[in-house]
């Protein structure tokens, strides 16, 4: 067997193809597991290298351009892509300087089709689901898993079952998983209750899963280190910067990494920055600790994405950070949305959790812990246009509890020639 799934904590193994999330004997998260040894001779940097620019499924596909290090055992027939990845690697100057680095680039992984990284999540989560013959598919989610579950599971003529937290989704995700059809369930309850609801349900019905709890979710985020290496010319920076809520995607990125540096494709790893909003930030606190204490917290932050307590991935996120020599810290709402706003006014844009990435390599220069002349990547994980309304917010500085640094005022005028001068001319 090239791939199975193996408990990260016992260590019993399943065939790839069992429904399964969490191990049966010990309840640890399962990872799917390649043999790394078999395809050491393959899978070479310029493997990848000629892929790029291929205008044909599925090494089109920013994904399943690396599908050697994803699903190696998988028929390309079963593949259900919509060529996301091939996301735009941004050198950011001035946000560089901002933050006190000398490097910082900003992948951008709000232009996969939906908006979020969770497309290079669902396109392998949704071709597992059909190699496994499932039709329905189930998440719990702040917004962006629904939006991209949704989609790939109408895309692959699955039913999409969601279920989210009533008026706690931002507007534009709230309106792509009921455009794509999915059946939209608002609960009165936080993430954390719907994961643990989504669970007992899919289970009891038969259901598949598509939360970052299912290890092939991860193996198709991975897709994020191995681009923005490649674009790098297979150069490391010196460190990764991301949001952290359920912490699927610094699992992904640690088991990535290391599955990298296991077959020689780089020869040192970055260390892994997790950031966290201040009123969601178990993983932080349990990073005050050495780990040695988890608990989990009633979250609470405008940085809806990242409004989880009790982050399902906790342990593959500890795993990451001690793979990478990394760190974890937490930023205010205040910095969040002031870092969006110096995002957004470079033309690039993202929605709040999106803008940990800059205000925590900010946080983390000050602190004395990313060094001046070190290279940073900041991973910006959704698109601009998912949360209107925070943006809105904040530009008339109407936020609860935030005063922005940065707005940029909509003016108001009366349809005549001189009115609108006046305000060009900078006396409106
Ligand atoms: N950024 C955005 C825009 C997200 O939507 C999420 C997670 C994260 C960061 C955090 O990533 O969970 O892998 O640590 N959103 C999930 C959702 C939980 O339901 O859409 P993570």
């Amino acid at each position: 067997m090239i791939s199975l799934l193996k408990c990260m904590d016992c260590g019993r193994e399943y065939p790839i193809n069992a429904v399964l999330y969490t191990c049966k004997t010990c309840g640890g998260l399962l990872d799917v597991q390649h043999d790394l040894d078999a395809l050491r001779a393959t899978v070479l940097r310029e493997l990848f290298d000629r892929r790029l620019g291929v205008p044909d499924a599925p090494h089109s596909s920013g994904v399943w351009r690396y599908k050697e290090l994803i699903a190696p055992g998988l028929a390309d027939a079963q593949i259900v892509t919509r060529s996301e990845g091939n996301t735009n690697l941004y050198p950011a100057p001035a946000l560089a300087a901002w933050a006190g680095v000398r490097a910082l680039y900003l992948k951008h992984e709000g232009e996969n089709p939906t908006g979020s990284f969770k497309d290079r999540g669902m396109t392998s989560g949704v071709t597992q689901a059909r190699a496994l013959g499932m039709s329905r598919v189930a998440c719990a989610s702040t917004g962006n898993t629904s939006a991209s579950m949704a989609a790939y599971a109408a895309y692959a003529g699955m039913e999409g079952i969601v279920f989210f937290q009533d008026r706690q989704i931002a507007l534009g995700k709230l309106s792509q998983a009921i455009a794509y059809g999915a059946t939209c369930v608002q609960i009165s309850a936080d993430f954390d209750r719907n994961m643990a609801l989504v669970r007992e349900i899919a289970d009891a019905l038969g259901i598949y899963v598509l939360n970052s709890v299912n290890p092939f979710r991860l193996e198709g985020q991975k897709s994020i280190i191995f681009e923005t290496i490649q674009q790098l010319r297979w150069r490391v920076p010196d460190w990764v910067v991301c949001p952290g809520g359920n912490l699927g995607n610094s699992s992904a990125f640690g088991k990535a990494l290391h599955e990298l540096h296991q077959l020689g494709l780089i020869d040192r790893l970055p260390r892994l920055a997790i950031i966290q909003a201040e009123g969601a930030n178990p993983l932080y606190r349990a990073y005050q600790s050495g780990f040695a204490r988890y608990e989990a917290v009633h979250a609470e932050t405008i940085a809806t994405a990242i409004k989880i307590g009790n982050p399902v991935n906790y342990p593959k996120a500890v795993r990451a950070l001690r793979w990478t020599e990394g760190v974890v810290a937490q930023v205010s709402d205040q910095a969040i949305m002031d870092a969006k706003a110096l995002i957004d006014r470079q033309g690039i844009g993202c929605e709040p959790a999106s803008a940990c990435s800059l205000a925590g390599t900010r946080a983390l220069v000050e602190a004395g812990v990313i060094g001046p002349q070190e290279t940073v990547v900041g991973i910006l994980t959704g698109h601009v246009l998912k949360d209107p309304d925070a943006t809105i917010g904040y530009h008339r500085d109407a936020l609860a509890g935030i005063q922005a640094a940065y707005p940029n005022r909509l003016y108001q005028a009366e349809p005549s020639a001189a009115a609108i001068t006046a305000i060009l001319q900078g006396a409106g």
